[in-house]
């Protein structure tokens, strides 16, 4: 049976799928191997699973060894592989798309609604035991109905965030690198988005080109009473430029699900009631951490035992014939 690296605990039926069709190697933790430890288990294996916080490069590759024909990425983002390295190393690359899009999306709306109505903030004061009574005036939020919802990337998730702002009232604009699509909602330019919109929401792929894509000077032109909302990559957003912006009232709130020095925070964002912040829970649903599994299980399959390249393949051009699929 081929060899399988896998860089994390994962559910149950994941990790008995991988155990049935190869010899795998799990690192049993919630936490993440050390640099080290990775290098030196990936020697010898056919294929790895990898995570969101293994960086997948000519290093890995290299230490992994030539026999080394695919690696499965639990995640749709994949800023964490140089997928030209893999193409390299004739190492089929795979990420994890669609069957998080509308887990995502959703936690995009959790957030968004979270954020305009006050409801983290609102769950510490009343734990930290403050006096209140209903009164017309107490903690008032802002609604959706109405106000304009910027996506800034249409990809599948940002597609899905439109359409769902969509029912709650909103007027979807949108923002993308590819131009225009055929959509029920307005394309404009990012410069358009960060004046106009009411809530910001990213949706962006973390690139040379997206890293920082909004900092100080996007966040003065966004409205003093608008939100700004992040799902994508941590580092699309200049976390001390943040903090300053909502610290000064220069934009009314964040909600952030990732960091730009993940699991680290920015300390200041810390002492803000303005911001709302959750650990990097965009898929965080049993069955959708269970359906990405299955993806990488599948392009495991595809690569390894079929000789054959997975459709969520990014790099199929990187196949090479296995010793499998020769027979
Ligand atoms: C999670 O952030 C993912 O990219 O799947
Ligand atoms: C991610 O899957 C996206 O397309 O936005």
């Amino acid at each position: 049976m081929p060899t399988v690296y896998l860089s994390r605990r994962v559910p149950d039926r994941v990790r008995r799928e991988l155990e049935h069709d190869f010899e795998l190697i799990l690192h049993d933790s919630e936490t993440p191997p050390t640099r080290a430890e990775l290098l030196a288990r990936a020697a010898g294996m056919d294929g790895l699973v990898t995570m969101l916080t293994d960086r997948v490069d000519d290093e890995l590759l290299d230490a992994a060894g030539s026999q080394l024909r695919a690696v499965a990425n639990y995640a749709v983002g994949f800023d964490n592989v140089d997928v030209e390295a893999c193409t390299g190393h004739g190492v089929v690359a795979s990420n994890t798309p669609d069957v998080l899009t509308g887990a995502t999306a959703e936690l995009t709306m959790t957030l968004i609604l979270a954020l305009v109505r006050r409801v983290a903030e609102g769950d510490r004061f009343v734990r930290a035991g403050t006096p209140w009574i209903w009164a017309p005036t107490m903690m008032l939020g802002t609604g959706l109905s109405g106000k304009t919802l910027g996506i800034v990337g249409l990809g599948r998730i940002g597609l899905e965030v439109a359409r769902l702002g969509t029912a709650f009232g909103m007027r979807a604009v949108y923002t993308d690198e590819a131009g225009p699509r055929d959509v029920p909602y307005a394309f404009t330019s990012f410069e358009r988005v960060l004046v106009e919109a009411d809530v910001i929401s990213l949706h962006t792929p973390l690139t040379p080109a997206t890293r920082h894509l909004v900092g100080a000077a996007e966040l003065e032109t966004m409205k003093a009473t608008a939100y700004l909302v992040n799902s994508s990559r941590g580092p699309v957003i200049d976390e001390e430029a943040l903090a300053e912006a909502l610290a000064t009232g220069q934009i009314a709130g964040a909600a952030l699900d990732v960091f730009e020095r993940e699991p680290a925070v920015t300390a200041r964002l810390l002492e803000l009631d303005n911001v709302v912040l959750v650990p990097h829970l965009g898929s965080a649903t049993g069955e959708v951490r269970d359906a990405m599994g299955m993806l990488c299980v599948e392009a495991l399959r595809s690569i390894l035992l079929a000789g054959v390249a997975p459709p969520n393949a990014l790099n199929p051009e990187a196949l090479q014939p296995t010793a499998a699929a020769n027979g």
